[in-house]
């Protein structure tokens, strides 16, 4: 992939994956995209800005209060030359100072002073990346446009597993070539809504019934679809991401709050239901909290079933959008069931898995789906989440090309 001519100005800050940043320099270089470093004082501590020089072969940058730097007023100037910023690894402290809109070094005021698209790729511990303060910074970034690469799941320096691990570099730089090359819209002016997560059905004010769903797979194809250009409505129930990059992202709790935001968010070209919806619900919650009585039997839960969102939308009559996409998860007789509740419900596809416990899939980051339709059933390789999305957008796009 060429990136010949363009130019990327890199925030390199503190965490200890900062050594990647290197192999994203030499990435970066290769494509004969130029490179302008900047590090703040914390990512000097995990890299040396000389490596950086070297590779980049420009002048590195850390000091907000240079003389020399600032004749020429250096934190406007870095980002009014470059095509992109990108913050890699970006830490959880310089996450929150960018939603914050703290401008207290010569990173995070270049960040604010820019007016050109931003990508990071977050780094941290595991705890740190859940912590609700980040949730909450991520939420902020990604309403205003920033994007972001990753971060990936898996082992990490402090011996935790768990989403926070740098994307790997190669993951980086296609992130920053898809946003440095022109992307077809084949799905510009189109609304499409998706439904993402579980639902939480109350038993009490303080306890619910719930699911395993992570929202992974919901919130990679309302992103994957905004990428080609759809105006995309996510439903979401509770989960802890952050909300898509461009995309209008309404949170719900139970399933019947999901089916009136749906409804409301109608008229749409496509409907993609990926959210894992309570079936039941508890008939008889309790208004106050349930309480123990000492040799009291335990409370009997009555359930009630709960409406069907996908049969609703995919029967709305002229509201019905042209493509429905349910999804179906089992742990046995897949094919089966997915083909028979696609005549069922009355959508166009099904996009089925088996999320037994042994598949890891129910919450993990990859899949591995069949889509059933009226063609047949189609097997797809076992592939990221977000692989899984990006096929399945472009999938959606050419029902709408002519
Ligand atoms: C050994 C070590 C490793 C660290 N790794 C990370 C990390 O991976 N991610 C992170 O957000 N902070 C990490 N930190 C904490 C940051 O270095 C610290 O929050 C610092 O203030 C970040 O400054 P900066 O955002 O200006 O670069 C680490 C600290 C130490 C001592």
């Amino acid at each position: 992939m060429s990136l010949d001519g363009r130019k990327v100005l890199l925030i390199v800050t503190g965490g200890i994956a900062a050594y990647k940043s290197l192999e994203l320099v030499r990435l970066l270089r290769k494509s004969g995209c130029g490179v302008t470093a900047v590090m703040t004082a914390a990512a000097a501590q995990f890299v040396t800005p000389l490596a950086l020089q070297a590779l980049t072969e420009n002048k590195v940058y850390s000091d907000l209060f240079s003389l020399n730097d600032e004749s020429e007023m250096g934190h406007i100037q870095l980002s009014r030359a470059a095509d992109l910023i990108v913050v890699a690894p970006a830490t959880a402290n310089t996450l929150a100072k960018m939603a914050a809109g703290l401008a207290d070094d010569l990173a995070s005021t270049l960040l604010l002073a820019t007016d050109k698209p931003v990508l990071v790729a977050p780094a941290m511990n595991v705890r740190m990346w859940l912590h609700p303060a980040s949730v909450q910074n991520m939420a902020v970034l990604a309403a205003r446009g920033v994007a972001v690469a990753g971060p990936d799941d898996g082992v990490m320096a402090c011996n935790e597993f768990g989403p926070g691990r740098l994307a790997e570099p190669a993951a980086i730089f296609a992130a920053i070539a898809a946003l440095l090359t022109p992307q077809p819209r084949p799905l510009a002016g189109r609304h499409v809504l998706v439904t993402s997560g579980p639902t939480h059905e109350p038993i009490d004010p303080v306890r619910y019934i719930a699911n395993r769903s992570s929202g992974r797979q919901g919130h990679a194809i309302a992103a994957a679809l905004a990428a080609l250009g759809a105006r995309v409505t996510l439903v979401s129930g509770p989960v802890a991401l952050p909300d898509p990059a461009g995309v209008q992202t309404m949170h719900v709790e139970t399933a019947a709050e999901m089916l009136a935001a749906c409804v409301a968010a109608l008229p749409a070209d496509v409907g993609v239901f990926a959210a894992a919806v309570a079936d039941w619900r508890v008939d008889n919650a309790g208004s106050q909290k349930l309480k123990k009585s000492p040799g009291g039997a335990p409370p009997q839960l009555a359930l009630t079933q709960n409406p069907d969102i996908l049969a609703t939308i995919a029967a709305a009559g002229p509201q019905r959008p042209r493509l429905v996409v349910g999804f179906a998860a089992e742990t046995h007789d897949v094919r089966r069931y997915a083909a028979e509740k696609r005549q069922r419900k009355g959508c166009d596809w099904i996009i089925a898995n088996d999320v037994s416990p042994g598949t890891g899939i129910m919450g993990g980051a990859e899949n591995e789906v069949l889509l059933v339709s009226a063609d047949g059933i189609e097997a797809w390789p076992r592939l990221g989440k977000d692989e899984v999305a990006r096929r399945l957008a472009a999938r959606i796009a050419t029902t709408f090309t002519p």
